[in-house]
């Protein structure tokens, strides 16, 4: 399946594929692509928000540790932190590597006749669904090549190395199945590692412990709270960076709470989550996004395919139910209202729900109970173009991905508007939309095993680069 060799050095293969830059770099040309918000070049402070992973901080930790010279019980201790320092200084240089080349990435111009794209026998990103295709495609083999990624084996299923392969929920356990199997990425070592993954299910936590009459959510608290507490103490790596090379994942509705329990994995540790909400401090530069994947009858095949346009009968779509801040707002206006525009609260019968995806032009995605809704991928897999009603979301892969090249988004207050801004929009736009949408399934697909460039490596590729933007 991947046909790029790893090597077992590094450094060998940063070398040669700084080389390959220099040949591939013919022309530079700053400023050609569009601004990349999602590369955070690393600056001192790294972290405004704290000053953990500042090299002063970190420094003045070094010296604290290293014992009095002299005595003897402690020559071995001296001899085993330089070791130490010595392999995290290593991975350290090889990430700071991967950001210069990144970076020069992103200043270069890529014409068919001078900069040839990078070879990937499987895929090659370009076009306008990327913020900048070119550096996408650096930071995507670099990560290939280098990143690490340590599994911390404590805890025991149901709740840890395991999660939910169905339904709304299904990504985290789909993620912690991947993870759990995974021989690129994942390492046993954890010297050699980048970031160190907390391999828990807050739907298993909810699922099992929460008691649904008691509704106590204290079983959530000391379940996190424990696991840190025996990582930290049994492993050295929690402490040497508070947290900030390590990693939670959820899409549960109180994944966000889940970390609020343990300040250090709230406010320093990647937490990639489905419900992105930036109101509650969801974080963009630490913090990734992912989306929601509804797997009804956990099947992962034959989710694609919609119908040509000229079958595309209907303007716009949405069925669901009527809860959060905005759904009410679409209802009211548009329930029942429009030939053109089906907006329902509940799908009359003999209707199908997924058959309305595949005829209708736009596919309406408000938030819900939570700003992350599956509708999203659901209109991406059915080809239906999405509009997007939401307030304060970070959008999944939007580090990478151009999202107005593939959607449309709407605010609150325009839904009486709706029609209007859909009829608005030009044939030839509409279709520049549409072939965008087809363009970027393949980074909302989910394969088993996992396939490069798929929603699995789309999420690494998140962490990945929010390991970049911390230096420990
Ligand atoms: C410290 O490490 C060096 C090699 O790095 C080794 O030669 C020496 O014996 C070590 N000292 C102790 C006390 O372990
Ligand atoms: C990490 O820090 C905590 C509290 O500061 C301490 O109790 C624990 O022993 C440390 N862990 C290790 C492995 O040294
Ligand atoms: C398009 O619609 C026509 C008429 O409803 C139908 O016969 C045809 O099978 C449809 N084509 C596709 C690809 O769905
Ligand atoms: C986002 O978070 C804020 C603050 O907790 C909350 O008021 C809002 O309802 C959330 N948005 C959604 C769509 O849940």
């Amino acid at each position: 399946m991947r046909n790029l060799n790893r090597s077992s050095s590094p450094n060998g293969v940063l070398l040669a594929m700084a080389s390959l830059f220099v040949i591939s770099a013919i022309v530079v040309s700053k400023g050609y692509y569009k601004e990349m918000s999602w590369f955070i070049i690393p600056t001192t402070p790294l972290m405004p928000w704290t000053d953990i992973t500042t090299p002063s901080y970190m420094n003045q930790r070094k010296r604290k540790e290293l014992p009095e010279m002299g005595s003897s019980d402690n020559s071995v201790l001296v001899n085993r932190t330089r070791h130490r320092d010595e392999r995290l200084e290593r991975l350290e240089a090889d990430l700071a590597t991967a950001r210069a080349l990144i970076r020069e990435a992103m200043t270069k111009k890529l014409m068919s006749q001078t900069i040839l794209p990078l070879e990937d026998t499987d895929y090659v990103p370009q076009g306008d669904i990327y913020k900048n295709p070119y550096a996408f495609h650096w930071s995507y083999l670099l990560m290939e090549r280098l990143f690490k990624i340590f599994v911390y084996g404590e805890g025991e299923p149901p709740i840890f190395h395991n999660g939910p392969c169905k339904d709304i929920y299904s990504m985290e356990g789909m993620f912690l199945r991947f993870m759990e199997t995974d021989t690129h990425f994942r390492t046993w070592d954890p010297e050699e590692a980048h970031v160190y993954f907390l391999p828990f299910s807050v739907v298993m936590i909810v699922q099992y412990l929460f008691h649904p009459i008691i509704r106590d959510k204290a079983v959530l608290k000391r379940t996190v709270v424990d696991y840190v507490h025996t990582i930290s103490h049994k492993y050295r790596y929690w402490n040497r960076s508070l947290g900030a090379d390590h990693f939670m994942l959820s899409c549960h509705d109180w994944g966000p709470r889940a970390t609020r329990y343990v300040p250090q994995l709230y406010y320093n540790s990647i937490r990639v989550l489905c419900n992105a909400n930036i109101s509650e401090h969801f974080n963009p530069k630490k913090d990734a996004s992912f989306p929601e994947i509804n797997l009804k009858t956990g099947q992962i095949m034959g989710l694609t395919g919609g119908f040509p346009l000229s079958n595309r009968t209907i303007l716009g779509f949405f069925a669901g139910g009527c809860h959060g801040r905005i759904r009410p707002a679409l209802l009211q206006c548009w329930k029942d209202k429009d030939q053109d525009l089906r907006i329902y609260e509940y799908l009359p019968q003999g209707i199908s729900y997924e058959e309305m995806l595949k005829k209708s032009k736009f596919c309406i995605c408000p938030s819900g109970h939570e700003v992350a809704s599956p509708r999203i991928v659901e209109a991406i897999y059915a080809e239906c173009v999405p509009v997007l009603i939401s307030q304060r979301y970070v959008l999944p892969f939007s580090d990478v991905l151009d999202w107005d090249s593939f959607s449309i988004k709407v605010s609150v207050s325009e839904i009486p508007n709706l029609k209007r801004i859909l009829m608005g929009i030009s044939e030839e736009q509409y279709l520049r939309l549409r072939k965008g949408v087809k363009m970027v399934q393949r980074h909302f697909v989910l394969n088993d095993p996992p396939k490069r460039y798929d929603v699995f490596h789309m999420i690494v590729h998140s962490i990945w680069l929010r390991r970049l933007n911390v230096r420990i």
